[in-house]
């Protein structure tokens, strides 16, 4: 452990089969005023929408709907969130869906009481919010972007082919998520898998970067090797309730500040993905599983004794009489082939990415320094020629 830092999270976190009834417990905290964030309608279906209302009301709050954020929110929508939490006085911003609901509540929250525009001040000049901010609290429906437990915002911007997340401070972060497992048994396959490659890319990105004996290295294959054994599981057994809870789990301590302490984190894979997002509007996980393996096997000599370390404590390979080469790409074959075995996209031509787009993704990634490789845009570009 070399970095120093501080670490607080002040999310409050309500985990299990009966956390929803903790929602009762955080309301009375709130004024009256509830703008009820969701999706495109499967918490309608589920009925996970009618026993939130059910509670806000026995509650007397006023509740003011903001649904059809979509998957990837956009700059829109954004500005319609703020104009109904603007009209409507809202006191507490209650998104009740995956990190699409979470990210987007978390970007109205910043922008109700700021007259600049929510995009260029947060997302093009990468300002820190100088308003009052209104409180955020997630139902979680989905396991994969710990957005329940961090500050991240993620928002598209169609007209500029841009996807770019803010990463807020705490006073952005959730001050309440609800997380029951079975929330989750109604996603389709292809969701439930994304969700878990980000999960496993988000330990990834934190993972391949530093020399140094890390405790969070160690904290993070433990969390590698729990996705892993718990993705076979849940993709055969959708409503295995262990693997599932592992799942969520596991995405939460993924992506909530803790594994990237003391060290730097590298984060190119979510800048080739969202770029390419912006272009394709693809699931998420899905445009990480399409970049991962070019990326990997690029960086790979500039950090390999990690990757040597990758290949023997989380894919358990066995190094003896080969060279420290061979045993790194055994391990990210190993790795390739999960991802296989989950159905993940494993080109960019499978999300809808054809080759005039791709200079413009290489123009639109944003280049991180904190991996094995601070990367150019010849090699951007390659990586991305390679994923097609
Ligand atoms: O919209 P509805 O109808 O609710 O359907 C959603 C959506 O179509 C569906 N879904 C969610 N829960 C369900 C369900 N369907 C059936 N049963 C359920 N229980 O799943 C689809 C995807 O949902 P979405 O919220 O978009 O997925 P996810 O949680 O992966 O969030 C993706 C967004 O988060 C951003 C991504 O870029 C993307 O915009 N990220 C946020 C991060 C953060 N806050 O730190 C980090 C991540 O790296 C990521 O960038
Ligand atoms: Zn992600």
């Amino acid at each position: 452990m070399l970095g120093s830092f501080i670490y607080s999270n002040p999310t409050k976190l309500y985990f299990g089969e009966d956390a929803l009834d903790f929602l009762g417990e955080e309301l009375p905290k709130y004024g009256k005023n509830v703008q009820l964030i969701y999706g495109g309608g499967s918490v309608k279906k589920n009925g996970i929408y009618d026993k939130v209302v059910e509670i806000l009301k026995a509650n007397g709050k006023n509740i003011f709907e903001d649904g059809g954020v979509m998957p990837n929110p956009t700059v829109e929508k954004l500005y319609e969130g703020v104009r109904i939490a603007r009209e409507n006085h809202v006191d507490l911003l209650l998104a009740v869906g995956g990190g699409s609901c979470c990210d987007y509540a978390k970007a109205v929250s910043v922008s109700v009481n700021c007259d600049d525009d929510p995009w260029e001040k947060y997302y093009i000049r990468f300002e820190e919010p100088t308003c009052e901010i209104v409180p955020v609290g997630c139902v979680l429906t989905m396991a994969g972007t710990g957005s329940e437990m961090n500050g991240g915002a993620v928002i598209t911007n169609h007209k500029t082919k841009q996807k770019i997340g803010h990463v807020f401070g705490e006073n952005v972060m959730p001050k309440f998520s609800v997380l029951n497992p079975k929330f989750t048994f109604t996603l389709p396959k292809r969701q439930l898998a994304a969700g878990i490659y980000d999960i496993f890319n988000h330990i990834c990105e934190q993972y391949f970067s530093g020399s140094d004996d890390n405790t969070s290295d160690y904290i993070s294959e433990a969390l590698m090797k729990s996705v892993i054994h718990s993705s076979r599981i849940a993709m055969n057994d959708p409503e295995n309730y262990e693997a599932r809870s592992n799942i969520m789990w596991t995405a939460t301590w993924a992506l909530n500040t803790l594994i990237a302490k003391g060290k730097t984190t590298d984060w190119m894979v979510h800048m080739l993905g969202q770029s390419a997002g912006a272009y394709t509007d693809a699931t998420h996980g899905m445009t990480l599983s399409a970049v991962s393996l070019p990326y990997y096997r690029y960086i790979m000599p500039y950090g390999l004794q990690k990757f040597v370390r990758f290949a023997k404590e989380v894919w358990d390979i066995n190094a003896v009489g080969k060279t420290d080469e061979q045993v790194a790409e055994e391990g990210l074959a190993a790795m390739e082939s999960w991802m296989k075995e989950l159905g993940l996209a494993m080109k960019l031509s499978e999300i809808g990415a054809t080759e005039d787009m791709l200079e413009g993704i290489a123009d639109g990634t944003i280049i991180m320094d904190g991996g094995y490789k601070v990367l150019d845009r010849s090699e951007v570009l390659n990586i991305l020629k390679a994923a097609l």
